[in-house]
């Protein structure tokens, strides 16, 4: 007890005093000690046994012994301590024109009742349920309902086709799927109904029920036996209570591309993801209960997950829930009108919807017309932020603009400034360095930690800290061998970069085949599996080539079967469309061109980033195992005639 208080003064004198220097050392130093102070910050229904339980290694748990609940924390907490009225959720909604604004007690009270259709329609602790859903409150209140009884939810993005969301559906096994009629996107509707039940009559594994939003823009029709209007359903329900969820069980279950067309299903464990998510709140945001904070993504990422439903509720603040875009819904001035509206302080959004707002006004006239005293922050994630981007968003809001660097896997960030510790130097093109509880190496071909400035695999030294992946859906063997095998004693990020003479990390590329669209992250391995069900597509490659706006967008080179004598544009458009009728719209697959023959290396493996150099004119050397240097120039001259490989 003694030994329990002198390291809880010595924490609080550091954490309240302390330089970023001392507080990252702390954790590193004692980890144990520094996570079991900051889970005393949540509402636990049994205390742990094992800080970090290390038993089953490599597939560690937090809190092992603790009996803890998500929604507890999010929602009923804060009615109990007083905080009823406070704003939960404003829901923004230019699309559809519509506001809503939902207090704590509100919130509570439809998650409860939630639950109880949940629990009428069969669902039960550790059960899985399908969430498909548009950005609309009832998605919040379906993740939370989830929570509530113990089963693991998985949300899947609206912008994935029919076969995306059946792949997910036979990993997960869900017994309940929610939906709504519709999404909106500016210009047209979704219908999700025909997706949904496309997607279950392809799956293997059926779920025994359907609850379908009806949203006004739309109604869907339903199936008799297997759907459920989401009101109708609610008809002589019971709320339910939260029930005790074991520290380690799974809260939700997010699926994220992976090199291959299937899809990773990230665990999210329960108690370090409310311990990470809460820390997070005030140490890399600086935000306090009250707060109002904004995550301007899609509840499908896992932006969305942890940043627009989970972290602000568990803080107590107000967090806004946007459908709309950056631009468009009506104009460039969209962000600023709801920072202003709703008096938002800290608001986070992807580099891309800043290009996209600089493109349409870049003097950023509209900014003129709204007070935006109340942001005290901007974050930025989701792919690199280059330079231009981060000034520029400087010189307008005039507030510190963060870029910070994290993945699904890990659910909240890895690198950052983190402003409610100390405010560091910001530079321009890095995401600063390692957020306490991150151990970050850039290690060689041989595991081995580079001098600073050189380049190399990110790491990240285990155990990775609370909250982020135990493992992946039902395949601990995937896991092992797709984050732990290269590397020993590290997770392998999957991106390349430098650590620089001041400690600061640079992300620069992937290592693997995954493409960063407007951050999307998406898999060239399952649309080279699309191209390659073309009748006359003998082999192909797709890779992600500079994008102005987007970043990154994929580009297709397709090599036809000999005797082929359809024309190569009606080819082309014909795998454009597959690739949106079976990825869906969000893969952004636009743009292929025929070649003659793939460069490829002695062993067969297709020089993907070689190409993908010389799209963006970027100086490479030849690999000397490539079977035949020739091919690189007629693959040179095809780019040429659709505006890529310029001198
Ligand atoms: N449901 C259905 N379709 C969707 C969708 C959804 N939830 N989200 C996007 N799509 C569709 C879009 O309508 C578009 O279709 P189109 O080819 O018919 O035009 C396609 O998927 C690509 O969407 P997107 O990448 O969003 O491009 P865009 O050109 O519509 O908009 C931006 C460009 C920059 C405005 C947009 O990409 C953006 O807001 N980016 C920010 C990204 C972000 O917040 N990422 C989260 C990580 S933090
Ligand atoms: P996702 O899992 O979809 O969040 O994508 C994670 C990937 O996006 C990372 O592994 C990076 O490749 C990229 N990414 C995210 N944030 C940043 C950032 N701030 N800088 C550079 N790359 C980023």
């Amino acid at each position: 007890m003694l030994i329990r208080r002198c390291w809880l003064a010595i924490y609080i004198l550091v954490i309240v005093m302390g330089s970023y220097k001392e507080i990252y050392q702390l954790a590193l130093d004692k980890p144990e000690e520094f996570w079991a102070e900051a889970a005393e910050d949540l509402v636990w229904q049994k205390r742990w046994d094992k800080v970090l339980d290390e038993t089953n290694s490599p597939f560690n748990n937090w809190f092992s012994g603790g009996k803890i609940n998500t929604c507890y924390n999010a929602l009923d907490r804060h009615v109990d301590e007083g905080n009823s009225r406070r704003l939960a959720l404003i829901y923004d909604s230019p699309l559809t024109n519509v506001k809503q604004k939902i207090t704590y007690l509100e919130l509570r009270d439809r998650v409860a009742s939630f639950s109880g259709v949940l629990r009428k329609y069969g669902v039960e602790y550790g059960d899985r349920v399908l969430i498909y859903m548009p950005m609309i409150p009832e998605t919040v209140i379906s993740m939370l309902a989830c929570a509530r009884i113990g089963a693991i939810h998985s949300v899947v993005f609206g912008g994935f086709a029919s076969n995306e969301l059946a792949k997910r559906i036979d990993d997960a096994k869900p017994k309940v799927i929610i939906s709504a009629s519709c999404g909106i996107e500016p210009g047209r509707i979704v219908e999700y109904k025909p997706l949904l039940d496309n997607a279950i009559r392809v799956s293997n594994s059926k779920p025994n029920h359907c609850i379908i939003f009806q949203r006004d823009m739309h109604e869907a029709e339903l199936n008799n036996k297997r759907d459920i209007d989401w009101h109708d359903a609610h008809d002589k329900v019971t709320a339910a209570d939260c029930v005790e969820v074991e520290a380690t069980d799974p809260l939700y279950i997010l699926y994220t591309s992976g090199t291959t067309g299937i899809p990773k299903g990230v665990v999210r464990p329960t108690a370090g993801h409310l311990v990470s998510l809460k820390w997070s709140m005030k140490s890399i945001y600086d935000v306090d209960p009250g707060d109002v904070y904004w995550a301007a993504s899609d509840v499908g990422w896992v932006v969305g997950h942890s940043y627009i439903v989970y972290a602000p509720l568990f803080h107590g603040c107000t967090s806004i829930l946007y459908e709309g875009k950056p631009v468009g819904t009506p104009d460039a001035g969209a962000f600023w009108r709801v920072i202003s509206e709703h008096q938002v302080n800290c608001m986070f959004t992807a580099p891309t919807a800043i290009r996209a707002i600089k493109k349409e006004d870049p003097h950023a006239q509209l900014i003129k017309k709204y007070n935006l005293d109340c942001l005290r922050s901007q974050f930025l994630a989701g792919e690199r932020c280059d330079p231009d981007t981060l000034e520029w968003t400087e010189k307008i809001l005039n507030v510190p603009v963060i870029d910070h660097w994290w993945q699904t896997e890990t659910g909240w960030p890895i690198a950052s400034n983190c402003l409610g510790i100390e405010q560091m130097d910001i530079k321009p093109g890095s995401p600063t360095c390692a957020v306490p509880g991150w151990k970050i190496d850039v290690l060689d071909e041989s595991s081995k930690p580079v001098q600073a400035g050189e380049i190399g695999a990110i790491s990240l030294k285990l155990p990775l800290p609370p909250g982020s992946l135990p493992t992946l859906w039902q395949n601990d063997e995937r896991f092992v061998d797709s984050y732990l095998a290269t590397y020993p004693g590290y997770y392998e990020t999957g991106d390349a970069g430098i650590i620089d003479e001041d400690g600061y990390l640079h992300v620069l590329s992937r290592t693997d085949d995954i493409i960063n669209v407007a951050g999307h992250r998406l898999s060239t391995g399952g649309m080279e599996q699309v191209l390659a069900e073309h009748r006359d597509v003998a082999e192909c490659a797709v890779l992600g080539v500079n994008d102005q706006l987007k970043g990154q967008i994929p580009l297709g080179l397709i090599v036809l079967k000999d005797g082929t004598n359809t024309e190569h544009s009606e080819i082309i458009e014909d795998v454009i469309k597959m690739v949106r009728a079976e990825i869906g719209p969000v893969a952004a697959f636009k743009m292929a061109t025929v070649v003659k023959r793939l460069p490829k290396t002695r062993s067969g493996k297709i020089l993907r980033g070689i190409i993908q150099k010389i799209a963006d004119s970027v100086d490479y050397e030849m690999p000397a195992t490539i079977d035949d240097p020739e091919i690189l120039k007629e693959i040179k001259e095809s780019l040429q005639k659709i505006g890529y490989a310029k001198e």
